[in-house]
Parts: C-alpha cells; sequence; structure tokens
C-alpha cells in the first residue's frame, strides 16, 4: 500500500473504530483490548486533529470529559484524603460505556491522564472549537490529581514496574501541566510542572542518557516521548541527543523500533508506533530522508487490507516467549488503532500539506 493510501486508510480505521460513545477502542479484535485507554486514545485524537476530524476529536474529549466528572467524588477522595487508598484511583482504560470493566488490569497509571490534557489543548487550538465548562471541570480535576499523585510509583505506559518512576510518564505528566495553564490562561501548575521537569533532570538521567526508571540503566523507547510531545528536553538538548542515538544503537532493529531489551511481551518484538515516533524525531532533526525510509517501512508493513498491527515478530528479544502469548491471548493486536495514529503523525509531519 502507498503512503497516502495508508494515510488515508488509517483515518478511515480509526473513524470505523469509534464507539458511538466517543470512546476510542484500543484493537477491535483483540479482546482485553476492547477498552478505551487514556493514553493511546490522547495520541489518536491528535492524529485525527491533524487530518482536520475535529468532530472525531470532540467526541473522544467528551467521552473523557464525561467519565472523568462523572466521578468527581472519588477523584476529590484521592486528592484530598490517603494517597494510599488505590480504591480510588482513575483506571487507565475504560470500557466504550466508560465502566470499569470486569477484568483485573494494572489500572494505576499517570502518563495517560497527562497526555490527554496535552491532547486537549491541542485540540482547542488546531480545532479553535470552545473548552466548554465540563471540559474545564474535568481539566482541574485530572491537573490537581495529578499534582499531588506525581510522587508516586506507579505502573508505566508498558504497564509493567508498578514499584517505579517512570521518566516517560513524569514528562507527560509535566507536559500535561503546562498544557492546563495555557488552556486556563492560567499561572496555576506552573511550579509544580517546573519541580517535575528538575525531578526529571536529577533522578532521570544515567551515563549522560535518560533511562526507563529512576535508578535504571536501561533505555526505553517511550523516552522518544521527552521529546515529543512532552517537550521537557529539546532536540538539540545533548541529554536527549544521546537518548536517540541510544534507542537507535541498543533498540532499532530490522527497520523497527523494540520497546526495551529486556522485553518478552509477544517476544519482544517491533512496535510499528515506536517506529513512526522515531521518524517524528528525525523530521524534526532535519532527516527527511530516514524518515520517509521508516513511513515506507510502515506501508510494508500493512496487511492487504491496510490494517497495522502492534509488533511484528521477525527480530524477537526472546523468541522462547512468543507461542506462551499467542496460546494466551491469540496473535498480536491488529488493527492497533494507536499505531495507526503514529503513522498519521508522522505522515502529516513529512507531508504538512497534503
Ligand atoms: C501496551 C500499552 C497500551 C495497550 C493498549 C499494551 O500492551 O503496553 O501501552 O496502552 O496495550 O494498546
Amino acid at each position: 500500500m502507498n503512503h497516502d493510501d495508508l494515510y488515508l486508510k488509517s483515518v478511515d480505521i480509526i473513524k470505523l473504530n469509534q464507539h458511538l460513545s466517543g470512546g476510542y477502542v484500543a484493537c477491535p479484535t483483540f479482546s482485553i483490548y476492547n477498552y478505551s485507554w487514556f493514553r493511546d486514545s490522547a495520541y489518536i485524537a491528535y492524529a485525527m486533529n491533524l487530518a482536520g476530524e475535529y468532530d472525531s476529536a470532540e467526541r473522544f474529549h467528551s467521552w473523557a470529559v464525561e467519565n472523568i466528572n462523572k466521578r468527581e467524588l472519588q477523584v476529590r477522595r484521592m486528592i484530598n484524603g490517603n494517597l494510599d487508598n488505590y480504591e480510588d484511583i482513575l483506571h487507565t482504560r475504560y470500557t466504550l460505556n466508560g465502566d470499569e470493566g470486569s477484568d483485573e488490569w494494572e489500572n494505576f497509571q499517570l502518563d495517560g491522564f497527562g497526555v490527554w490534557l496535552w491532547s486537549l489543548y491541542e485540540y482547542i487550538q488546531l480545532s479553535g472549537r470552545v473548552l466548554t465548562e465540563s471540559m474545564k471541570k474535568a481539566v482541574k480535576l485530572v491537573s490537581d490529581y495529578l499534582s499531588v499523585l506525581w510522587v508516586k510509583p506507579c505502573y508505566d505506559c508498558w504497564e509493567e514496574y508498578r514499584n517505579e518512576k517512570h521518566i516517560y510518564t513524569m514528562s507527560s505528566i509535566y507536559r500535561g501541566l503546562q498544557s492546563v495553564d495555557k488552556l486556563l490562561n492560567r499561572n496555576s501548575y506552573h511550579g509544580i510542572s517546573i519541580q517535575i521537569r528538575d525531578w526529571i533532570i536529577n533522578n532521570g538521567v544515567t551515563n549522560g542518557s535518560l533511562c526507563k526508571y529512576e535508578g535504571s540503566d536501561a533505555v526505553d523507547s517511550s523516552l522518544l516521548g521527552v521529546y515529543f510531545p512532552n517537550n521537557v528536553l529539546g532536540n538539540r538538548d545533548p541529554i536527549m541527543r544521546r537518548t536517540v542515538e541510544r534507542i537507535q544503537r541498543e533498540l532499532y532493529k530490522k527497520g523497527g523500533i523494540h520497546r526495551y531489551t529486556s522485553d518478552t511481551y509477544y517476544g519482544g518484538g517491533i512496535w510499528i508506533l515506536l517506529t513512526a515516533w522515531l521518524g517524528i524525531w528525525l523530521v524534526d532533526d532535519g532527516k527527511y530522508l530516514e524518515a520517509a525510509e521508516i513511513l515506507d517501512w510502515i506501508c510494508s508493513k500493512a496487511d492487504i487490507n491496510g490494517l497495522l498491527a502492534e509488533q511484528h515478530s521477525e527480530s524477537l528479544n526472546d523468541p522462547s516467549f512468543l507461542s506462551y502469548w499467542n496460546e494466551k491471548w491469540g496473535i498480536s493486536a491488529k488493527p492497533l488503532l494507536w499505531s495507526h495514529a503514529m503513522y498519521i503523525i508522522l505522515y502529516k509531519k513529512l507531508y504538512p500539506d497534503k
């Protein structure tokens, strides 16, 4: 499939898999992904904005706002009460109807709420539409929630390592709080966001480059997010540049990017969305040809119907884990809407006028 066709197809796939409620399903054919994640959806809504699909983005943001506001009491209990009372946390994902769902899940994750605030800000900027009163209410609730909880270890964006403080997560909270100040035209969260930024510089760097979590000496591809969208470090910053060099050196294989070297989920393959993420960095770094090669590589991974999966198995960290996951949950999720969203973002970076 050529890259223009895959762009159009990606927009269609996202539209088709947006539930009537406004929630975006993470993957329609993979039953445990039959939920809307704040993290995935923040990027999906942003991609839809770039594609000019403001109604789709608005419907998702309204879904998010409704589901946050209806949990106002529990969020306030959390903010004002015992921070270890995990009963009252916001979940990282909800069913498309906005319920908790019955499966056990690693629900205590904070990054998705940070990037959601950023995505809402971008939606308002790009669409020129108004921030409604109920949006404002949800934005303040989530910001207060993040402002008190950022100090707590939580699951990372891969839903692992519960007891650590993750650098990508911290950067997402920083970005979310900065976005809210711009959205509300105030300075309410400036102090705390700067504190988080300083925390990242002081605790998130090992041997001159960013690390997966505080105290770790491993690198993780989600650290690309510290640059885009979270903008804690710019692309001229030596720490950020060394981090990306390390990602390219250690995690870039057979044309695609792994999450981290000891990842064993589905054997630890190469991820479409992460590869697109590297492409976004490359465009901003002026390396258009390399970024275009990545775009082509992603096109070559789309199936005959233009569907993109979560990951591919031609380069596995540990092949012995593949059959375990295949037997447990079936083959790797496809289509993964987040993969399509990152493709759209990269495509629009390379071809802003198309
Ligand atoms: C990934 C998460 C993602 C979820 C839904 C998980 O396997 O680790 O980052 O949010 O799938 O796509």
